[in-house]
């Protein structure tokens, strides 16, 4: 009897599910936003009645280009609603998507699965009839089997319940392209059930061509945290090779550039700078080791800690640069810092390079202010003792140095002639070579960047005309190779 009722309402599920998703982070909210425009009723939930208020009054809660703009499209269909109440939704959807965060546990490299956890059997307590639970969140490989068995025996649909595993691989600033339009899809499934539910309520971005890997659940959450691992690792490559670089005068930007010829290698996530953060990859790098250990693989991921540990030698080696930029000494220096947020286009500063460099010079007695077209609310959050500039002019008034962390177009696109009128010395870190290094040096800026030879800063104030023509013309020597050779540009990143 039971089987009968759960291929009878099984097909409802296949055919016109209805949907809600659990967390409206910045997963969650963008996943709701898209499934509604792609035609579905939509149901966000979460714990945080701020967020729920702000999204069901048509506001994102963070800051996402294009996102905003498809809330607003979404809302005005009437498919998508948001709620607090857990009950509602476990009687509205037919498909759950967890998209709660699984953040890294205090003293401890593991995630933080409470709330992954917290979503799944609360909403498994209140499901009566046939649905698909399916985990969007970043885990532990062994979470999904674990839940799949937790859901099914404590809720009332039973084995009409199941749990599938489908990560997510959107990155922040580019979450709507990403969700629509994904590189690929993966589902974790236990049965041939869960699969068909998954290509269902999925058609309409397999039409377009996505290539799809089904697989088991252990593999797909495996897929999710070797993507960004890999990733991470191709990031601390690149600035191990920086390291190198620095010890032998030679030059990382040129390296990389000629690496990136080699198709088999690619110029993707190989930008030299001050190294990854986020949300993601510095806790995904961490959680995977201690879940290796667990299962017993633990040396074959050892090398990530030397992933991380060269990520964080950028932030130090971007302090050591900015006290050399200041003549040897931070203590009362008045310093400009471009920049809070973990990338260009969030305001997420979770985990950021850039805050956390700005919070160091802070620390060794600088005179710090900080600059983020978006990022300041949140990093205030953090660092409330950390002086915030409401302008790039502000922040750069009387700066002694400036120090570029984040890559927003705004501080690539300003003009170096008239920062340098601003400042009360033209000396600068582009942390994330990231600026035109020629223009710099020609507007009379004392121009270092990580990994890339540069002469001494001279001792004075303002560096002497004859100090900048030095500069010029080692400058010219240093990219002249580049020009001559066909130039591969290095992709933007997000
Ligand atoms: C990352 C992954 O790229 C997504 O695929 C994944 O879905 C997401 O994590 C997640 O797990 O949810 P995201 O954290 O948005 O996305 O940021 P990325 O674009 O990966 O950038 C991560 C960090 O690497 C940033 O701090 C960025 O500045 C840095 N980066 C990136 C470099 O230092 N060099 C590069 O060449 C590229």
């Amino acid at each position: 009897m039971r089987t009968d009722t759960h291929h009878l309402t099984a097909a409802r599920v296949t055919a016109t599910p209805r949907i809600t998703v659990v967390g409206t982070g910045y997963l969650g909210a963008t996943h709701a936003i898209c499934m509604a425009q792609l035609g579905y009723e939509v149901l966000g939930v979460d714990v945080d009645t701020a967020k729920i208020d702000a999204l069901r009054s048509g506001r994102v809660p963070f800051h996402e280009p294009g996102l905003p703009e498809a809330l607003d499209q979404a809302m005005s269909t009437g498919r998508l609603d948001f709620t607090t109440d857990f009950s509602r939704a476990a009687q509205f959807g037919d498909i759950h998507f967890l998209c709660v965060g699984t953040p890294q546990k205090p003293g401890s490299q593991a995630a933080d699965l409470r709330f992954v956890e917290a979503a799944a059997t609360q909403l498994a307590a209140q499901i009566t009839g046939p649905a698909l639970i399916v985990g969007k969140s970043t885990v532990p490989v062994g979470t999904a089997a674990m839940l799949r068995e937790r859901v099914r025996t404590l809720s009332p649909a039973g084995r009409a319940l199941d749990l599938a595993w489908n990560p997510e691989f959107l990155r922040e600033g580019f979450a709507v392209q990403d969700t629509l339009h994904p590189d690929r899809l993966v589902f974790g499934v236990a049965s041939t059930w869960a699969e068909q539910v998954l290509r269902g309520v999925y058609r309409p971005i397999l039409e377009e061509g996505t290539p799809v890997v089904v697989s088991d659940l252990a593999t797909s959450e495996l897929v999710k945290v070797a993507a960004n691992s890999f990733l991470a690792t191709k990031i601390s490559y690149i600035n191990a090779m920086a390291e190198v670089c620095e010890a032998v005068d030679a030059d990382v930007g040129d390296l990389a550039r000629a690496l990136a010829h080699d198709d088999r290698i690619g110029g993707r996530f190989l930008r030299p700078g001050l190294g990854f953060g986020g949300g993601c990859l510095p806790k995904d790098i961490r959680a995977f080791q201690h879940r290796a250990r667990e299962i017993g693989a633990g040396a074959a991921v050892r090398f990530l800690e030397d992933v991380d540990a060269i990520n964080a030698r950028r932030r130090s080696r971007a302090v050591e640069l900015v006290r050399e930029l200041a003549g040897g000494s931070l203590l009362g220096v008045r310093i400009a810092a471009l920049g809070a947020a973990f990338k260009p286009d969030s305001d997420d500063v979770r985990d950021s390079p850039a805050l956390d460099v700005a919070h160091r010079l802070r620390r060794e007695g600088a005179d710090v202010v900080v600059y983020d077209p978006e990022a300041a609310e949140n990093a205030h959050r953090v660092h409330p003792d950390l002086p915030l500039a409401a302008s790039l002019t502000e922040a750069m008034r009387g700066a002694q140095v400036t120090v570029l962390l984040t890559e927003w177009d705004e501080f690539r696109e300003a003009r170096p002639e008239s920062l340098a009128a601003l400042v009360a010395e033209p000396r600068i870190l582009d942390a994330r070579d990231a600026l035109d290094a020629r223009g710099y040096t020609r507007a009379g800026w004392a121009y270092r960047t990580l990994g890339r030879p540069f002469p001494p800063v001279p001792s004075a104030a303002h560096p002497t005309s004859a100090a900048v023509a030095v500069r010029e013309e080692e400058l010219e020597l240093c990219t002249a190779a580049a020009e001559d050779a066909e130039p591969v540009p290095l992709p933007a990143e997000p």
